[in-house]
């Protein structure tokens, strides 16, 4: 078992959850390295082990289609979870962690769903938990957040966190294509998924903005806290309005946004919400799949971090990243900054709730 300490052993081994666009790119990224970092893969986890042989993992590492099992197994120092969803994502990531195994995984939803119980969790049993790749992929957001500027009161994070919706915006915008035309192109180039409702509503920039904020704020919201338009996402944009944007010398991009309300947690408030930005601004001149996040601190002012913030490579680099970080016994995201409690409920719900009594 990895010691929080450091690596120990003489090699680590992972079990490798996920042989899909991420996971083929951390199988192969590690069995390029993995003489020189010592760190080897017991197995890899997939639905479909014929695609992963096609693919090619069969000669990387055993294959199973049993996730729980390859986690569970003695073999394992290491669980690094890139199946994404909730189940069996999260039996998992908890069994692991109450079994002092660390735990790095890309997967937002879950940190967005379940993050204040699995830091508790992660806290109490003094086992790390990473998760660099979950927003903006290898961009390290997180670790500028928990680390770089923890000397700063934060005061807000705005950004383009969704590169899928980048794209389809910055199509109709340059290419004058229809909102249908842009998704299916999309879709075409394995932008988009087959269902991209995740991406073209906003949930999975909410999902983003939730972990973003629990590293400002020091409480996690739950994804109901964040604001959308009345059409959720960039559902609603339709090229008359990209059109109208650009008469005033403005984009449209879909900026999530967290602000810091003070010292009740309640009253920070997240938002995804399509917006004019001045086309000339680093915002507007974002296009195609590019991520770009400022964060705003009391001492550093603005701080932009811009990048690939989706793909295999980028995201591999956050993964391998936290792997090597945990070989090093740096320990969680969260790194010093103090254990974080769920976000009560702001002031919006609370009066939403009253007026349906
Ligand atoms: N793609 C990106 O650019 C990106 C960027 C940042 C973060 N992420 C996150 O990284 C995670 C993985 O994303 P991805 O794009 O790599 O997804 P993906 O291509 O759909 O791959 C998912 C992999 O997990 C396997 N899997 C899913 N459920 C399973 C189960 N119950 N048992 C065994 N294997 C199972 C799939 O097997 P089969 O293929 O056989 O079904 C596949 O190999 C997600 O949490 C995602 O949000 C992705």
């Amino acid at each position: 078992m990895a010691e929080q300490a450091g690596w120990q052993g003489e090699r680590l081994t992972i079990g490798l959850l996920g042989g899909g666009t991420v996971g083929a790119a951390v199988a192969r990224g590690l069995a390029s390295r993995a003489e020189e970092w010592g760190i080897g893969i017991a197995g890899i986890a997939v639905r479909d082990l014929a695609k992963a042989q096609a693919a090619g993992l069969d000669r990387i590492a055993p294959l199973t289609t049993d996730p729980a099992a390859l986690a569970a197994s003695d073999d394992v120092d290491v669980v690094v979870e890139l199946m994404g969803g909730l189940d069996p994502a999260m039996p998992i990531v908890e069994a692991a962690l109450k079994a002092g195994r660390p735990v790095v995984t890309a997967n937002k939803l879950l940190l967005a769903t379940f993050g204040a119980r699995l830091e508790s969790l992660a806290r109490s049993t003094d086992t790390a938990l990473r998760f660099e790749s979950a927003v903006a992929a290898g961009v390290p957001v997180i670790g500028v957040l928990a680390n770089d500027l923890s000397a700063n009161e934060i005061t807000s994070i705005r950004g383009i966190i969704n590169g899928t919706t980048n794209y389809i915006l910055t199509k109709m915008e340059s290419e004058g294509w229809s909102y249908d035309h842009a998704l299916a192109e999309a879709q075409k180039i394995g932008y988009a998924e087959a269902n991209p409702k995740s991406d073209v509503e906003g949930e999975d920039a909410a999902a983003k903005l939730v972990v973003l904020a629990r590293l400002a704020s020091g409480a996690w919201p739950a994804l109901s806290h964040v604001q959308f338009d009345e059409a959720p996402g960039i559902t609603g944009v339709t090229a008359a309005a990209i059109a109208d944007a650009g008469t005033r010398g403005a984009r449209l991009r879909m900026i999530a946004e967290w602000q810091n309300g003070g010292d009740d947690a309640s009253k920070d408030s997240l938002s995804v919400r399509v917006t004019e930005v001045p086309a000339d601004s680093r915002l507007g001149t974002t296009v195609g799949g590019g991520n770009l996040i400022v964060i705003s601190g009391d001492l550093i002012g603005d701080l932009t971090l811009a990048g690939a913030g989706a793909g295999p490579g980028s995201t591999a680099s956050g993964v391998l990243n936290d792997l090597l970080a945990i070989a090093r016994g740096e320990g969680s995201s969260w790194g010093d900054l103090p254990p974080a409690i769920a976000a009560p409920a702001p002031a919006w719900i609370k009066a939403a709730k009253r007026g349906a009594k």
